[in-house]
């Protein structure tokens, strides 16, 4: 399970978005705090959590942005995804409807995110196989086409949870070390990517908003 932690090398913002009750919350939950709320209570907005892990030797500080599924949230969401250097875009293995309508969340980063944004597919609720409605490889397909990584996952199970989220960080890290190798030949610093913070920001940072 992550940890929270006072200092840091990297912050990264992670955007978590797809259809109302898929899971975001819950796996949220999952991966911050081990715990999972059975009962359904929708995101109204957006809300965050904090936490660092430590990879490659460096700590990265993560702000995990979980936003409300529902329609009418989607015009306050949009906002959020241009600020984000990661989504992750959920559906419900069990829900064949959430996956089909990942095409509009798809097109919603596109408009709205920006261009080098790492993108992850995860298909939640693999605990219910028996209700299953997305096979894997429809899972594996859709991520292929689009340049995302994939997990199924299950926030009730836990079962690749850590381990969707640690990839993901780690996907971020090397994309943005690649990055910022590329520009280190035109003077420009880690701080104008806006991603070291540990600069800008006092080391000592309040816990999560759990
Ligand atoms: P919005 O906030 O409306 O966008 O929904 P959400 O995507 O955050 O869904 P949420 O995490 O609130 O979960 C919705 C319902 O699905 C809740 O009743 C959860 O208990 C249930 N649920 C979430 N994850 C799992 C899972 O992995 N397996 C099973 N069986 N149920 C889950």
């Amino acid at each position: 399970m992550a940890n929270v932690s006072t200092s840091y090398d990297y912050l990264f913002k992670v955007l978590l978005c797809g259809d109302c009750g898929v899971g975001k919350t819950s796996m949220l939950c999952r991966f911050i705090s081990d715990e999972m709320n059975d009962a359904y209570i929708a995101t109204i907005g957006v809300d965050f959590k904090l936490t660092t892990l430590e990879m490659r030797g460096k700590m990265i500080k993560l702000q995990i942005w979980d936003t409300a599924g529902q329609e009418r949230f989607k015009a306050l969401t949009a906002q959020y995804y241009r600020r984000a250097q990661g989504i992750m875009l959920v559906y419900d293995i069990t829900n064949e409807q959430t996956f089909e309508n990942t095409a509009s969340w798809l097109r919603m980063i596109q408009e709205n995110s920006t261009s080098d944004v790492k993108l992850m597919l995860i298909g939640n609720k693999i605990d219910n196989e028996q209700k299953r409605q997305v096979t894997t490889h429809q899972g594996q397909q859709l991520a292929k086409d689009y340049g995302m990584d994939f997990f199924e996952a299950s926030a009730l199970s836990s079962e690749n949870v850590s381990e969707a989220f640690s990839t993901f960080t780690e996907n971020i890290l090397k994309h943005m070390q690649g990055r910022y190798k590329e520009m280190v030949g035109s003077q420009v610093s880690l701080n104008k990517l806006g991603l070291n913070d540990s600069s800008t920001k006092p080391k000592r940072e309040s816990p999560c908003a759990c």
